[in-house]
């Protein structure tokens, strides 16, 4: 009898689709989990979703038992792929601090499927106050992440409370690598490919355990000096205006 192979699902949340460098960074992370667990990937670009907002009616925490009452539209397609995912992988650049509004307005409609709030204490970081409801055994989480800024730390750091909050400081590995604008624009894109490489290691370890502290710090180390950064910065916005 064949075995089925795990599930891995990865939730591309910028709005440039497959020309994202985080899809990409984080594309080399699945490729790294599938070469050590064997699980196949897919992907799904929120950017070619047809997603209506919450209109925050909250009858998917009641009356419909996890069901959300919009059905025309491609929420439902991914609340099951969410569901029978063993790893799921979501990918997004910082926007404004925070994700992409299009990615939370796709969480947003997943009410349905985290725990229904009944007035817990909330005192407990570690608790996490919007888990799934009925979580897949050994289902896992991986965000990752990236900036423009060279402080992937304070870039973050809304995202990390954010995600501590709902799911639980100790429960989804993760990580945003800073400079990623200026480091593709680096020259012959060795650097980008060595965070590539670094991402395909911390995929390889996360299908084993846990990612390597050390790794985690390397990927969310700036790569660029702050003059080399800010020199090709200007380079950037020089030829942009120039190709107006
Ligand atoms: C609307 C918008 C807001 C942004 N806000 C931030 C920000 O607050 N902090 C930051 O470091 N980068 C910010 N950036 C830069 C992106 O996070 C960065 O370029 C990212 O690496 C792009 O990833 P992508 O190619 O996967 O879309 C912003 C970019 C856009 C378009």
């Amino acid at each position: 009898m064949k075995l089925l192979s795990k599930k891995t699902l990865l939730i591309n949340g910028s709005p440039k689709g497959e020309r994202s460098l985080t899809f990409r960074v984080a594309n080399a992370f699945a490729e790294g989990l599938s070469s050590k667990d064997g699980s196949e990937t897919e992907c799904i670009h929120v950017s070619q979703l047809n997603v209506k907002p919450c209109t925050g009616c909250l009858s998917c925490w009641g009356r419909t038992e996890s069901i959300c009452v919009i059905k025309d539209d491609s929420i439902p397609m991914v609340r099951d792929k969410i569901l029978s995912a063993d790893t799921i992988i979501m990918a997004f650049p910082i926007y404004f601090f925070g994700m992409p509004g299009t990615l939370k307005t796709v969480i947003d409609r997943l009410l349905g499927i985290f725990c229904t709030f009944r007035g817990q204490e909330l005192d407990n970081i570690k608790a996490g106050r919007h888990a799934l409801r009925s979580p897949r055994e050994g289902q896992r989480l991986a965000v990752i992440a990236s900036c423009g800024f060279s402080e992937s730390a304070e870039a973050f750091y809304p995202i990390k409370v954010q995600y501590d909050l709902c799911i639980g400081e100790d429960k989804y590995a993760r990580f945003c690598c800073p400079q990623l604008k200026a480091l593709a624009q680096a020259g012959s894109g060795q650097r980008f490919e060595k965070i590539l490489s670094l991402s395909r290691q911390a995929g390889e370890q996360f299908a084993v355990g846990q990612i390597d502290p050390g790794l985690v710090e390397t990927l969310e180390k700036p790569v660029l000096s702050q003059k080399t950064y800010r020199m090709l910065m200007e380079k950037f916005w020089q030829d942009e205006k120039g190709a107006e």
